[in-house]
């Protein structure tokens, strides 16, 4: 395996702002839901309309960005005031299929000019760059639509806004092609389909060796990406927002990836030519791509050659998987106790038989497909318990020590009970800060969790990428692994003692 001279990609960690004082703690169980599925899986169903047929003045076009009732508005308003300004990236995801980046990657994917199709006729790209399955040049025009979130408007346009409708339950709107977006888990289960991929749609390593961008979706650092602007307001304070967006966000995300893991395997154990395996990107980036110049992961050396310390991979030699996706949501039992009361009758998830599969030199592609689908059923009767407590408003008050309880498990698991690393794979970490930055801000950054500010500046600093000027480094070239030990160490302390100091 040739090791890539440059240190490349990843995902910037912006900074949350902090919030005012949070309420007092209360708990209140959520109720169970032993359905075992969520609905909002896959994508709805109906027949799609131009985000034209929204933006007149008396629905969603009242032309005051920022505004109910100006949502068009402001999901289209472009980007006249600079590209730093805050503006709806998805209103150019069709456009963007025209610039000299997406050129060059159907070049590099396609060498032979004859056999080329452009990126915007391309089915490949088109999946997540527009509305699904649109045939209408207008409608494809408007890239990432609202019909792309909120769901084809074929049955429920002419409805949607009178009284009958309002009474519908989520899972009724969800029933007539509607999305129910005030649902974290309907929401973020469409997210998740573009920005983490799924059997019908992917960014495998031979796109994003051809440029395309890694995705690493996170909800809580999309939804809260400075630049984003949102056509909506988030009705806060609910009980711990942040908390349940992450939470969710990872089992979401985790479900995505699990699923297309499933998709690619089934493939291949079915002999299909055209799937890569084992796909690269199911592997931990920093593993393989490492700087040439200084060695990022001294400390990880008298494990592995790699740059992760897992027991499997540290056995086999082979890549560990997925950090992103699967570090802390693959130790999902470490919270679940916290998070979700025991009489929930929900279990855990356990990754460990399908990490330990896919950390084998070469993992079997039919029983990474069965433990797959094992694992994706076991979050998928996680979410469903979510989706009740949302749509019950039943979710988990965190009590001040529950809080700290899970700033504890989340910074603690960082670290060996010697307090040495036991994570540093860049992926990991970042995962972990995004988890306590949400922690610390559903407290209003305020007691329980006093002196958790310093901490996590620095885990902040140390994670973020270089900037050269006006450009921003598109790696974590300076993150150096050791450097976290001291913040994660403190944090362990604070949530370790009653008295948060
Ligand atoms: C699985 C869904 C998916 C597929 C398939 C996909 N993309 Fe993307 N693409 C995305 C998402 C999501 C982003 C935003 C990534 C981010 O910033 O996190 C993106 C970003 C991009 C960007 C960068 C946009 C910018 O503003 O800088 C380009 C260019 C691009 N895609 C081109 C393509 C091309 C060309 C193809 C087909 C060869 C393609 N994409 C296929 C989902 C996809
Ligand atoms: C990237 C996904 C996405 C796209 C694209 C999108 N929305 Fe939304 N929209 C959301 C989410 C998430 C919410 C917040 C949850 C909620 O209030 O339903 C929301 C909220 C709304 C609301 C409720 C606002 C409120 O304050 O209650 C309206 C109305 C709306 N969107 C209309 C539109 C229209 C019209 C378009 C097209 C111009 C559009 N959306 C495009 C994701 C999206
Ligand atoms: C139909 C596919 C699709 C869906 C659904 C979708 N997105 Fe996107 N999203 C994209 C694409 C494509 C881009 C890249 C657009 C560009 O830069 O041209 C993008 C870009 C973004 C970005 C900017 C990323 C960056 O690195 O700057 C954010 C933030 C984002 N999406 C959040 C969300 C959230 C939150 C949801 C769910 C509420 C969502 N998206 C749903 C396709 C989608
Ligand atoms: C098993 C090792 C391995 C893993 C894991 C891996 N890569 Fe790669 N990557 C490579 C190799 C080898 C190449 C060079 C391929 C070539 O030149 O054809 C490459 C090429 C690339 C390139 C193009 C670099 C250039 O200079 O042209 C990018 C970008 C990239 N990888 C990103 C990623 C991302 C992001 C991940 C994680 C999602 C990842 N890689 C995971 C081995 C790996």
């Amino acid at each position: 395996m040739r090791i890539v001279g440059c240190l490349i990609l990843g995902v910037a960690v912006a900074g949350w702002a902090v919030g005012g004082p949070g309420d007092p703690g209360r708990l209140t169980p959520p109720r169970p839901d032993l359905s075992g599925t969520p609905y909002g899986l896959g994508k709805p169903a109906g027949v799609y309309a131009a985000a034209t047929s929204c933006s007149a003045a008396a629905c969603h076009g009242g032309g005051q960005v920022g505004r109910v009732g100006s949502e068009h508005t402001t999901w289209a308003a472009d980007l006249s005031a600079g590209p730093a300004a805050p503006h709806d990236p998805h209103a150019r995801a069709y456009r963007v299929l025209f610039n000299d980046a997406s050129r060059r990657m159907t070049e590099l994917l396609e060498p032979n000019a004859a056999g080329r199709v452009p990126a915007h006729r391309n089915a490949l790209c088109l999946a997540c760059h527009m509305v699904g399955g649109e045939k209408d040049e207008t409608v494809r025009a408007e890239g990432v639509g609202c019909a792309a979130c909120h769901g084809p408007s074929a049955n429920w346009l002419t409805t949607h806004y009178l009284p009958e409708w309002k009474g519908l339950s989520h899972h009724e709107k969800w029933g007539r092609g509607f999305v129910p977006t005030k649902n974290l888990v309907a929401r973020v289960l469409n997210c998740a389909g573009c920005h983490v991929g799924g059997a019908d749609r992917e960014v495998n390593h031979d796109l994003i060796a051809a440029g395309h961008p890694r995705l690493a979706f996170e909800y809580t650092r999309f939804h809260y990406q400075q630049d984003y602007r949102k056509h909506w307001e988030e009705r806060t304070p609910q009980p711990d927002f942040e908390v349940r967006a992450w939470v969710i966000g990872q089992a979401v995300s985790l479900r995505a990836a699990v699923d297309l893991l499933r998709a690619r395997a089934a493939r291949v154990a079915k002999n299909d030519p055209s799937t890569p395996w084992p796909e690269v990107s199911e592997g931990s980036c920093y593993s393989c791509h490492q700087s040439i110049a200084r060695d990022p992961f001294p400390e990880s050396r008298k494990d592995t050659p790699r740059g992760l310390a897992s027991p499997h991979s540290r056995a086999s030699g082979a890549v560990p998987w997925q950090p992103w996706y699967s570090s802390l949501g693959g130790s999902a039992s470490e919270y679940h106790g916290i998070l979700v009361p025991d009489r929930s009758g929900v279990a855990p998830v356990d990754l460990t038989p399908l990490r330990k599969e896919m950390e084998k030199r070469n993992p079997n592609p039919a029983e990474v497909a069965r433990l797959a689908g094992r694992a994706v059923e076991e979050l998928d009767a996680w979410l469903a318990f979510w989706q009740t407590a949302e749509d019950t408003q039943t979710f988990v008050r965190l009590s001040p020590d529950q809080s700290r309880d899970l700033g504890r498990v989340i910074a603690g698991g960082a670290l060996t009970a010697d307090g040495k690393l036991a994570e540093y794979d860049w992926d990991s970490v970042a995962q972990r800060y995004l988890g306590l930055a949400a922690v610390y801000h559903a407290n209003g950054g305020a007691d329980p969790v006093a002196g958790w500010r310093g901490p996590l500046d620095q885990l902040r600093k140390g994670l973020a990428f270089p900037r050269s000027g006006a450009d921003r480094f598109d790696s974590p070239r300076d993150y150096r692994p050791a450097d976290t030990v001291a913040p994660f160490t403190r944090l362990r302390t604070i949530t370790t003692s009653r008295t948060g100091r």
